[in-house]
């Protein structure tokens, strides 16, 4: 069965971007021209994706802002001829890609937030992106490689990359045998686990593609870590069940959750941004020499 829909939780406080993010979602926050979720979104579509299903929260009014229509914007742009604004404009979502959103009433954690999404996924395969991890994946994207792995195993898939020791208890961590290049079976996946206890130190990034089974399974997943309702913990219990495997993907991870990691992807986009590179790369390297 083909993935035609992905669920993006963005009802989380973004606390660690604060005062930035008290009014404004942390999924709104811009990689030089674009916010978080429109990557995100994109990376999707590119996956083959047609229906968003974004879970949101309280002020949150932004990012269904962003993905509709702008009439008076339009009206304007059209009004002073500036085409390639209006271009911009009206092509954040290609034609036939439609929009859903659900409220999450509660923070509740992640878990929680991909079984609100359960009315609109139905009973099919369904992906998750968390839009606060960036993944420059190339032409291919980190979700088209992905649904290319589900096209071949017909199992759920988790994107995973090495992280340093010292950093388990920041992710969902994965245990794997190896069964080919860049993919291995998941034999356990553990939440946030201390260095000194991680079964490895290959960590969870915020792409996955589930079967539906998962969303019964979260129905009845108590609190974990955090006292949140884990998605990681919902996993564990699936892995009873069936066949998951994890999927060292292509590319590069820009953990936009953090201040550095943020900061890291603004310099990389815009030293490869068609209309800044050069001017920027000119900056940087003047602004080193002078460190
Ligand atoms: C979530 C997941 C975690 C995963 C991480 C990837 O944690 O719970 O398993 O490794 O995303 O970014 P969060 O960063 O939302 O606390």
């Amino acid at each position: 069965m083909k993935v035609r829909k992905a669920v993006f939780p963005v009802a989380g406080l973004g606390t660690r971007f604060l005062p930035a993010t008290k009014a404004n979602p942390k999924e709104m926050l811009n990689v030089v021209d674009k916010p978080l979720i429109q990557y995100a979104a994109e990376e999707a579509v590119a996956a083959g994706i047609k229906e968003l299903i974004f879970v949101t929260g309280r002020a949150k009014r932004s990012i269904e802002d962003h993905f509709d229509k702008a009439y008076e914007l339009e009206a304007e742009l059209e009004k002073k001829n500036k085409q390639d604004m209006l271009d911009i404009v009206r092509n954040i979502l290609p034609t036939g890609v439609s929009c859903i959103y659900i409220r999450q009433a509660e923070p509740l954690g992640l878990g929680h937030a991909v079984l609100c999404a359960k009315p609109a996924i139905g009973n099919e395969p369904f992906a998750v992106l968390l839009a606060d991890d960036l993944i420059d994946g190339g032409t291919r994207g980190c979700l088209g490689q992905m649904v290319d792995i589900y096209g071949h195993y017909n199992t759920g898939v988790i994107a995973v990359q090495p992280v340093p020791r010292s950093d388990t208890d920041k992710y969902g961590i994965v245990e794997v045998r190896p069964i080919d290049q860049r993919v291995g079976k998941i034999q356990s996946i553990v939440e946030k686990p201390k260095p000194e206890v991680a079964p490895s130190t290959l960590g969870v990034v915020g792409r996955y593609i589930l079967p539906p089974d998962i969303l019964g399974i979260l129905e009845q997943t108590n609190r974990g870590a955090g006292g949140e309702i884990q998605l990681t913990d919902g996993i564990a219990t699936l892995l009873e069940r069936q066949q998951v495997v994890a999927y060292e993907f292509e590319g590069k991870r820009y953990d936009c959750g953090s201040k550095l990691g943020y900061l890291e992807a603004t310099v990389e986009y815009a030293l490869r941004h068609p209309e800044l590179h050069l001017q920027f790369g000119e900056y940087l390297k003047s602004r080193m020499e002078s460190l």
